[in-house]
């Protein structure tokens, strides 16, 4: 790897994103969304694959014919994203798929295109703890060589307090969908929950998308979307990424897939400062998040 494709980070509305998507960004502004779309919004690492994979499941009522379609990454696009010469981007796969579409993105609230809105898409916004999402997030960076490079990890903590990774604050990221989540058609899940108690997650998801589904059929789609049944799926494993852009010898994509890894990775003294940082910015905004279960 000779470094020549990670990313430097630039700016849209002061929040920072690859300097790809920030070239090609006006297309991303005016997209326009139609009403039967489903927007599944994340900060990076806070469990996107996997709401992804539960919606097409829960839309295709569990049928593996129709899910194993495709991968991820083809069967829903991911609507910021585009290649550095703006060829193979998500605003171009989505503009040749019919509605009802099932989109991705990282973008806080205030950059999600206003057609969203207007339409009155649904949204399912998943939410991780900020620790366990930093070191899934530093375990990507380091494996995924379009992203800028992590450095030692704990200036990559501090650069995640301080809201310079792609993408930007994660605080203002949940913070910004929390609050308007009365006030728009979001549904607001914790990576938490989900892995505690699948299906319940996934019966509010499918009732949230309006299908009854039987519980036969939940069962079934919560056995196809663990971790390690994921992890098998080459369809939902971005297995089909090349080596060149995911160098599997750093790291998984389906890396570990817990709650509390962090334990791992935060000392006592990171865990300290990170812990007293967090209820400061976090205070104006109470949200239920949990770092274990
Ligand atoms: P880890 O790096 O902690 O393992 P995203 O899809 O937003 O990039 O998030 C990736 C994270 O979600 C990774 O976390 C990955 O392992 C985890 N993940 C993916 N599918 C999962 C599943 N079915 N169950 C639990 N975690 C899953």
């Amino acid at each position: 790897m000779d470094g020549k494709t990670r990313s430097t980070l630039s700016q849209v509305q002061g929040v920072p994103l690859p300097e790809r998507i920030v070239k090609y960004w006006a297309r991303v502004e005016k997209f326009q969304a139609s009403k039967e779309d489903v927007l599944i919004a994340t900060y990076p690492k806070a469990g996107t694959t996997w709401t992804q994979e539960v919606v097409d499941q829960i839309l295709n009522e569990g049928d593996l014919e129709k899910t194993k379609r495709a991968p991820t990454q083809v069967r829903m696009p991911f609507i910021e994203m585009t290649s550095a010469d703006g060829e193979n981007a998500g605003i171009t796969k989505l503009e040749v798929m019919d509605p009802p579409r099932v989109i991705k993105t990282h973008l806080p609230i205030q950059l999600v295109p206003q057609s969203f809105w207007e339409a009155g898409c649904k949204v399912i916004y998943m939410a991780r703890n900020p620790k366990d999402t930093v070191v899934s997030y530093y375990h990507f960076d380091r494996m995924n060589l379009y992203q800028p490079e992590p450095g030692p990890w704990q200036e990559y903590l501090e650069k995640f307090m301080t809201c310079q990774l792609g993408w930007g604050s994660w605080y203002d990221h949940v913070k910004g969908y929390w609050r308007e989540r009365n006030n728009k058609a979001i549904l607001y899940i914790f990576f938490e929950d989900m892995k505690e108690d699948p299906v319940r997650e996934v019966t509010r998801i499918a009732e949230f998308l309006g299908l009854q589904l039987s519980k036969c059929t939940i069962d079934h789609i919560v056995k196809m979307t663990t971790f390690s049944a994921m992890r098998e799926n080459p369809m939902a494993n971005y297995s089909t990424v090349p080596d060149t852009i995911f160098d599997r010898t750093a790291s998984e994509f389906m890396r570990k897939g817990e709650v509390g890894d962090w334990k791992n990775h935060f000392s006592a003294q990171e865990d300290a400062v990170f812990e007293d940082h967090y209820h400061k910015l976090m205070a104006d905004c109470p949200i239920p998040i949990r770092f274990t279960i």
